[in-house]
């Protein structure tokens, strides 16, 4: 088969399709022909050298794909070939082809594109496992989202919306439209403005946290966390040493800060995530209460100008690629 691999690590640039060995699939797993990937901020990462896959994945880039059963073990009882799915996985995405476990895999809607498909596993199953699984997110309350435009953002502010909590995020001036389209009750430009100071002086008072920059962040994070609220961390875009947080509050205000990386979690853990999702989330999508974001669709030819789109934070919303 094809599949997207990199002649070394680093920027763009290293990226081009070549041939190598189609993946083999267990008893309990289908073989599946990709016809779209979704690319996340991992796979930038994973190509700078500086996010290594779990042991056991495959090297090459990409965490979710759509497309089609073609082959599957002699134990899978739950598809048929020819089934249109969608799944999260542990790498190699970029690909002709790919192995999943039967029970990791989420049926795709009718009416719904590959493309539309591809942009939901990664995105949705972290903002899930964020708000409901963590954070445990509750309708009266209400939740800042930092980064809100990037994918698993959108996808956060959704979810939350679902809930019926109140959704304050933060955003560049360009993406807060993105923000208010998902639902945003607020959004706050956190280059001109300091997001501490505009929460406090519109006197919200954030439950919940869900926060990718760290860094800077993290003092003013605990400072605007008002009595048992919860922040859960899932990357550090803003660096990784915090300034002179108050960590007292921690102790006074008794707050849960929690982090988290979904890739690394165990296959049982996926898998159950995967299966609540399906039966109390996903309906959403069908009656048009959730969509998948999606920024722009590229052919993987294509493949390098959409990972500088990405390393240069243009998207608000998903990036994907189609397996031509
Ligand atoms: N731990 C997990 O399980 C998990 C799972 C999925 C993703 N993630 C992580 O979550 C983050 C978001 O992923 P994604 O794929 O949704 O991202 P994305 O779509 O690429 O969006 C990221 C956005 O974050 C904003 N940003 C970047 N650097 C920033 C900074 N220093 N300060 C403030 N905002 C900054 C930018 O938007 P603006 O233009 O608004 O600045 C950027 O477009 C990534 O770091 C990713 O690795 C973690």
């Amino acid at each position: 088969m094809k599949a997207i691999q990199m002649s070394d690590f680093g920027g763009p640039e290293v990226l081009h399709i070549a041939e190598t060995d189609t993946p083999t699939y267990k008893s309990n797993e289908v073989l599946v022909k990709v016809e779209a990937c979704g690319i996340n901020r991992a796979d930038s990462l994973q190509r700078m050298g500086m996010y290594p896959p779990p042991p056991g994945a495959s090297a090459i880039l990409g965490l979710e794909v759509s497309g089609t059963i073609v082959a599957m073990g002699a134990m899978v009882d739950k598809w048929k070939i020819g089934d249109r799915i969608c799944v999260l996985i542990d790498g190699g995405a970029y690909a002709e082809f790919v192995q999943v476990h039967e029970d990791m895999i989420i049926p795709l809607i009718d009416d719904m594109s590959f493309e539309e498909g591809a942009a939901i596993p990664e995105v949705f199953l972290t903002a899930f496992q964020s708000l409901y699984w963590l954070a445990k997110l509750k309708s009266d309350e209400t939740i800042l989202v930092h980064a809100g435009a990037s994918g698993v953002g959108t996808a956060a502010i959704q979810l939350a919306k679902l809930l019926n909590a109140k959704v304050v995020a933060t955003a560049s001036s360009g993406k807060h439209n993105i923000c208010i389209k998902q639902g945003a009750d607020v959004v706050i430009d956190y280059k001109t403005t300091s997001f501490k100071e505009e929460i406090t002086n519109q006197g919200l008072k954030i439950d919940v946290i869900l926060d990718f920059i760290a860094g800077g962040y993290f003092s003013d994070n605990l400072d605007i966390l008002s009595l048992d609220g919860r922040m859960v961390m899932l990357a550090a875009l803003g660096g990784l040493k915090a300034e002179n947080p108050n960590v007292g509050q921690i102790v006074w205000k008794r707050l849960t800060v929690m982090g988290s990386t979904l890739r690394s979690r165990s296959s049982a853990y996926k898998i159950a995530l995967t299966n609540e999702f399906v039966e109390t989330i996903y309906p959403a999508f069908k009656n048009g209460k959730l969509s998948p974001v999606i920024h722009q669709i590229f052919d993987w030819t294509q493949v390098s100008k959409a990972h500088r789109m990405i390393d240069r934070n243009e998207n608000a919303g998903k990036l994907i690629l189609k397996i031509s």
